[in-house]
């Protein structure tokens, strides 16, 4: 069973002091959603843990399964059971999405998965997700629809079996059955009860489907409130004000 532990984190971006002190740990079979307004830095979070360059870590640490995970290269998290899905992915014409995910594939798994059994995975993947089976071949990410996007990182999240998934704003932009499709595959995968979730969300639209055990908001780049489903219907209804009130 994998723990995921973010001890008093700090982060900056370009000097600018982002997070100030975030602790939270995530273990398999549990679900975590993090609300909070614009800009409050979580993002950044989901970034400084996945390790992307831009985000210095100005103090504290991230053990997965009690491993240093910022002494990890981006591979190496990955390898180690980490996945990210991106707010805003990048495209990279001249790949497809079956070339992509078998690269994916293999660097987690440290070899290659034979051709066969990868294509019959991919094609039970996408069937799940009501994904055309034509998608395989376009070029990563390029031109793809908001709800595109957001079935494409589902569909890596079952092709990858990661240990800890941290899903940006997977809920932005998709409509009321998209959404439903994507909820139902957060919810096949992390039925397994290997896996744990942390949900980067605005809206508690995707928690109607998607049930977290716990709700954490943030504000000022730090953990300001924590509670059960429960705190998501009183953030539905009441805004954040009264948390960025305090963190300006
Ligand atoms: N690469 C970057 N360069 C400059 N500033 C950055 C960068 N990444 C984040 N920031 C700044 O850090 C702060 C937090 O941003 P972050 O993206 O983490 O917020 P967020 O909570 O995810 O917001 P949203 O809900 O809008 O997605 C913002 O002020 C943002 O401008
Ligand atoms: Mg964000």
């Amino acid at each position: 069973m994998s723990t995921l532990e973010i001890r008093d984190l700090h982060v900056a971006v370009e000097d600018k002091q982002i997070l100030r002190g975030v602790d939270l740990t995530v273990r398999a079979g549990e679900t975590h959603a993090i609300m909070g307004p614009n800009g409050s830095g979580k993002s950044t979070l989901a970034y400084a843990i996945a390790g992307h360059p831009k985000y210095t870590i100005t103090g504290g640490s991230v053990l997965l399964d009690g491993e240093d995970l910022l002494e990890m290269s981006v591979d190496e998290r990955a390898r180690a059971g980490l996945f990210l899905a991106m707010q805003y992915p990048v495209e990279v014409p001249g790949i497809s999405v079956s070339n992509f995910l078998r690269s994916a594939v293999t660097s987690v798994r440290g070899e290659a998965p034979k051709l066969r059994e990868f294509a019959k995975d991919l094609k039970a993947g996408m069937d799940a997700l009501s994904i055309d089976p034509a998608f395989a071949q376009r070029n990563l990410n390029e031109g793809f629809s908001g709800g595109e996007k957001k079935r494409h990182e589902i569909l890596q999240l079952e092709l990858l079996k990661p240990k800890i998934a941290v899903l940006d704003e997977t809920d932005s932009g998709l409509d009321v059955d998209a959404l439903r499709v994507v909820s139902e595959g957060i919810n096949r995968f992390r039925g397994t009860g290997d896996t744990g979730v942390l949900l980067i969300t605005h809206y508690t639209r995707i928690l109607r489907y998607v049930k977290p055990d716990f709700v954490h908001v943030f504000a000022g780049g730090r953990i300001v409130e924590e509670g059960g489903p429960e705190l998501a219907e009183k953030l539905e209804a009441e805004g954040y004000a009264a948390y960025t009130k305090d963190a300006a």
